[in-house]
């Protein structure tokens, strides 16, 4: 007997099929199928061939494949009993239940041990699938690895893409070709880190940022994740994402997958973007405000890093308000005895060297310039040399001769006392302060992964933010370390790079905006030379960056000439009046022509307005630039666009291209096919051109 589901968006379906009992495997994922598809057709329909050397029947792809059918691939699920003895279970159907949208079904072993669940939802607004899996078992047991739901990848598709970084440089796209076997990327490291971050995009042949299809995949977990990309011997193609391997460390009857993220595009890799910014913005982050504006942060660390003191900070309050900033963030620096980063920390004491009468003046002085307050904690983390370490070193995590990770060692999360300590000395600050947003740091790799760490992390942070519902949370972690949509379920912001060096950061937020959309994803204007490149830059660059995302200031005021803080000021302006919209709108990248100029478009919900900005990385090869084609625009409307900055034109651009001249209006048709011509730059310069539907 076969039994068949089907789950549909606008765009894409998903079939699920099973026969004859056996667990079940997606038959059909990919552009959507007519009302009217015989989904139990496809169930024969998707078998492929045998000829000799293979078994005499195909063992199935299924949702967890398994070893024990001769699966001649990675096998979804790998378990022991509690005295280690393999287990090598062969599941049946059970149930299946299904209602708009949600497709459960239930699996149970033939010995009786173990129940395998796998649940399967569909976000029409977002056109995002969530797939999670489940499994319990009669009695304690050993997991070594089990993946959520697996998924076939297409087969007309001849690379995968993934994403690596390092510390100031995130979000690095790294496309490896099909071969037979496995590309796996591992993440060992105990936080969802620079160096791996859980996203995959399959581009079918030929696939661009705008055109094609394309089907991408993120797993929404803070511990490290494995991904496989596998290849087996008759041509067929399998996905596996779940926890890093072995990170369950103790015996348990009841293991989970954090939920995976899948979409499938037939309009390129930005439909991928566009599905899994509207997911994380309008289904995952859960907003204290949701109507209210995003707030222009300032954060003071490249400007005072640990040397605090309050005439110097208020001072640079007063000009960042001025600039247009509306949260002060007081980072690093403010405990006691933190005069530098190799001690102290644990110590959730204010100092009172630094801030005599506490923090209140501070924040009464910022509170008086209309902006909000925000401060800086680092709870998962402790330095040897600190008052919380001597008392209680056995709060720790790893041995003690461990090799340190910036000075500090990280705290026992799954330990109830540890998490009851942080939570009453970060509670005491929010209670006794007007505190309304905690940036959350985590400056390390865990000495050995351990799941039950994150879950830990989590749950203290579920019981703050049940205590204090009003206070933002801002993930970092040395920048972009923590950056997932299971952190992101609980915090609204991401510190996406230590580096504020604005060519960098240019390359780092177009590539996150694959899965990141603007209202979470932290920019800041850094010092006129970056303290992490070296690099100078200029203020309208900087600023027009920062512009692009959730935007805030992060150098010293005190340095900015008079034409630098009124550069700045303007375009802190034009953000604020546009932020509303932009917050909402879909982050398009476009198929830029020219190798140094990356381009995006902002289209709005309702798709009456956008704003593409061009940001020209490097010299180009020819000499002049070429049209630049934008996307998703109605073919038969006309659009008004015009450039924001025009008084940015260098003296070297000699020529009237009509974006120079004046605004100019243009068809959908015109603009997708012939592309807008920029005006001739220097390197380091963003174009920013608004378009509004007539
Ligand atoms: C690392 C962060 O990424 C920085 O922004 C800053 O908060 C420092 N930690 C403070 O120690």
């Amino acid at each position: 007997m076969i039994r068949t589901w089907r789950l549909d968006d606008s765009r894409q379906t998903l079939v699920l099929g099973t026969r004859r009992g056996s667990l079940a495997e997606v038959i059909y994922w990919g552009a959507r199928l007519p009302d009217d598809e015989d989904i139990d057709a496809l169930y024969p329909a998707h078998a492929i061939d045998v000829t000799g050397g293979m078994l005499d029947r195909n063992p199935s792809l299924s949702i967890c494949p398994e070893a024990a059918r001769t699966f001649p691939g990675q096998p979804g699920l790998v378990i022991h009993h509690a005295d280690g003895a393999p287990m090598l279970p062969k599941f049946r159907f059970r149930t299946a239940e299904q209602d708009e949208g949600r497709l459960v079904l239930t699996f149970r072993d033939t010995t009786g041990m173990l129940t395998y669940t796998a649940t399967f939802s569909i976000d029409g607004h977002a056109r995002v699938i969530e797939a999670h899996a489940r499994l319990e078992c009669a009695e304690p047991m050993r997991l070594h690895w089990l993946a959520a739901p697996v998924l076939p990848a297409p087969q007309l598709s001849d690379e995968v893409i993934d994403f690596s970084g390092r510390w100031c440089g995130e979000f690095r796209m790294n496309r490896t070709p099909w071969s037979p076997g496995i590309r796996c990327r591992e993440n060992r490291t105990g936080r969802t880190g620079h160096e791996h971050f859980p996203g995959l995009i399959i581009p079918g042949r030929g696939t661009t940022n705008t055109q094609g299809d394309a089907w991408a995949f993120h797993y929404g977990w803070s511990g490290g994740h494995k991904m496989l990309a596998e290849e087996l011997p008759d041509g067929r193609r399998q996905i596996q994402f779940g926890h890093a391997a072995g990170t369950e460390t103790q015996v348990q009857t009841t293991f989970e997958t954090a939920p995976l993220y899948v979409v499938f595009s037939d309009d390129g890799i930005s439909g991928c973007a566009a599905a899994f910014q509207r997911c994380l913005r309008d289904r995952i982050v859960t907003w204290p405000k949701p109507e209210a504006p995003r707030p222009v942060h300032y954060n003071c660390w490249e400007a005072v890093y640990f040397d605090h003191n309050l005439p110097d900070l208020k001072d640079i309050a007063t000009r960042a308000a001025a600039l247009g900033a509306e949260r002060f963030v007081l980072d690093d620096g403010w405990f006691r005895g933190r005069d530098d980063d190799a001690s102290a920390l644990g110590d959730w004491v204010i100092d009172s060297r630094k801030h005599p009468g506490g923090l209140m003046p501070l924040i009464t002085h910022v509170r008086g310039l209309g902006m909000s307050f925000g401060l800086w904690f680092e709870p998962e983390m402790a330095t040897p040399d600190s008052d919380l370490l001597r008392a209680r070193p056995d709060w720790a995590l790893g041995d003690a001769d461990q090799t340190l990770g910036r000075g500090q060692m990280t705290l026992d999360m799954a330990r109830e006392d540890v998490r009851a300590h942080l939570y009453d000395r970060i509670a005491a600050i929010l209670s006794e302060n007007a505190i309304d947003y905690i940036k959350w740091d985590h400056n390390r790799v865990l000495p050995v992964p351990d799941a039950a760490q994150t879950r830990g992390s989590y749950a203290l942070i579920d019981r703050l933010r049940a205590a204090f519902p009003h206070v933002e949370i801002e993930s970092c972690a040395s920048g972009g370390g923590r950056i997932d949509f299971g952190i992101l379920s609980r915090a609204h912001r991401v510190w996406l790079s230590d580096s504020n060096d604005a060519l960098e950061r240019l390359r780092i937020q177009h590539n996150a905006a694959i899965f990141l959309p603007g209202a979470v994803t932290g920019s800041h204007v850094g010092p006129r030379k970056s303290h992490t490149s070296g690099r100078m830059s200029d203020i309208r660059f900087r600023a027009w960056v920062a512009a692009q995302r959730h935007m805030g200031f992060e150098m010293d005021p005190r340095e900015l000439t008079d034409e630098e803080a009124q550069a700045l000021t303007g375009v802190t302006a034009w953000w604020k009046a546009n932020r509303n919209w932009m917050c909402r709108a879909d982050i398009l990248r476009l198929d830029s022509p020219d190798a140094n100029i990356i381009a995006e478009q902002q289209l709005a919900e309702d798709g009456g307005r956008f704003v593409v900005f061009a940001g020209q990385a490097g010299t180009l090869r020819q000499i002049a630039p070429r049209p630049l084609r934008l996307t998703r625009l109605c073919l038969g409307a006309m659009y008004r666009i015009d450039l924001v900055n025009r008084g940015d034109v260098s003296r070297l651009s000699r020529g009237r291209p009509l974006l120079k001249t004046g605004a100019a209006t243009l068809s959908g048709q015109y603009l997708m096919n012939h592309g807008l011509i920029l005006p001739w730059a220097f390197p380091e310069t963003m174009w920013v051109v608004e378009g509004t539907r007539l």
